[in-house]
């Protein structure tokens, strides 16, 4: 045994949504602890904020990134940076986004402030390369270390088939770590950006949520199509469709993963334009 801790819990605990029965949590802090999880059937847990995990939680390992794999080492390796560019040590994918944007902020490093808002940990947003109008994870990489049941990898960008909302890493690889690719502004600079993205989010729910249902179709807003089909403030159990905005399905106060798959079918029902799931579905 390589030490991995290992608990049964309620999964509710780690989704944004706070939704998700109980499973076997693997906190893993090592590329061994990692390995290990992975020699049987597993599932990846980043920020869970993505996700809709079945009231009866999942059979299969749950494997979250903890220790040394969620810290970070924000140097600029004197070999590849430059005056105005850095790239960073690694920072490791059980990294919260949210404390690694301000941080970056704070220390006038741009390419990742149009990621604000999003609450999710590093690797989960770079594996589905989460962002929003204003900016990208891809934005600001420079290596990818992926594990695979056969091991670790490095990678560029360059390497991977990415685009909108997907990096092209495979299900089921995981994003130990990452190096930043950055550019020196001022922290001024950085927070003016960061503040104008934020805006963007004022009129999104406060309530308990999973984030945007849907990708947005051939570059037309999901929530607006969802809308426009009347179904804002559409009610299955404690699962609704939020009054503020279409896309978004928000957990009124104990919702059941049944509540929101019942009302992603009546999405689906009623929108015409077919349109491509965002959430990650357990099971
Ligand atoms: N709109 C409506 N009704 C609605 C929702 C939107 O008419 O219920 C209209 C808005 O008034 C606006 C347009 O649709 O004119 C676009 O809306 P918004 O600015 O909210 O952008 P979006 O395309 O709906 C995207 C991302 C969000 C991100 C926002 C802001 C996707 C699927 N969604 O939403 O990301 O927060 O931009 O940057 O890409 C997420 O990915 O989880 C997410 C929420």
């Amino acid at each position: 045994r390589t030490g991995a801790k290992v608990e049964r819990q309620p999964l509710a605990r780690y989704t944004t949504l706070g939704v998700g029965g109980e499973s076997e949590i693997w906190f893993v802090s090592t590329l061994e602890q990692l390995g290990e999880a992975m020699e049987q059937p597993y599932r990846i847990l980043g920020g869970g904020s993505n996700l809709v995990i079945h009231d009866s939680g999942v059979p299969e390992r749950v494997i979250r990134l903890v220790g040394p794999l969620a810290e970070r080492d924000l140097r600029a390796d004197p070999d590849l940076s430059s005056d105005t560019e850095i790239v960073t040590g690694w920072v490791g994918g059980g990294v919260p986004l949210p404390g690694l944007v301000r941080q970056l902020q704070k220390l006038g490093l741009s390419n990742l402030e149009g990621t604000v808002g999003i609450p999710g940990q590093v690797g989960g947003s770079v594996w589905m390369n989460a962002g929003t109008r204003f900016g990208e994870m891809f934005d600001g990489l420079h290596t990818i270390e992926i594990v695979t049941p056969e091991g670790a990898k490095q990678v560029t960008p360059a390497d991977l088939d990415w685009g909108y909302r997907q990096s092209g890493i495979p299900r089921g690889h995981v994003v130990s770590r990452v190096r930043l690719k950055l550019r020196r502004d001022t922290p001024e600079a950085v927070l003016a950006r960061m503040d104008h993205a934020d805006q963007a989010r004022k009129g999104q729910p406060k309530n308990k949520t999973p984030g945007c249902a849907f990708k947005n179709p051939g570059g037309v807003s999901a929530g607006k199509l969802i809308d426009e089909a009347g179904l804002k403030g559409t009610r299955v159990g404690n699962a609704m469709i939020a009054p503020e905005h279409a896309n978004f399905i928000v957990n009124l106060g104990g919702a059941t993963a049944a509540d929101v798959h019942a009302l992603l079918g009546i999405i689906r029902e009623r929108v015409a334009v077919p349109m491509e799931l965002e959430y990650e579905l357990w099971p």
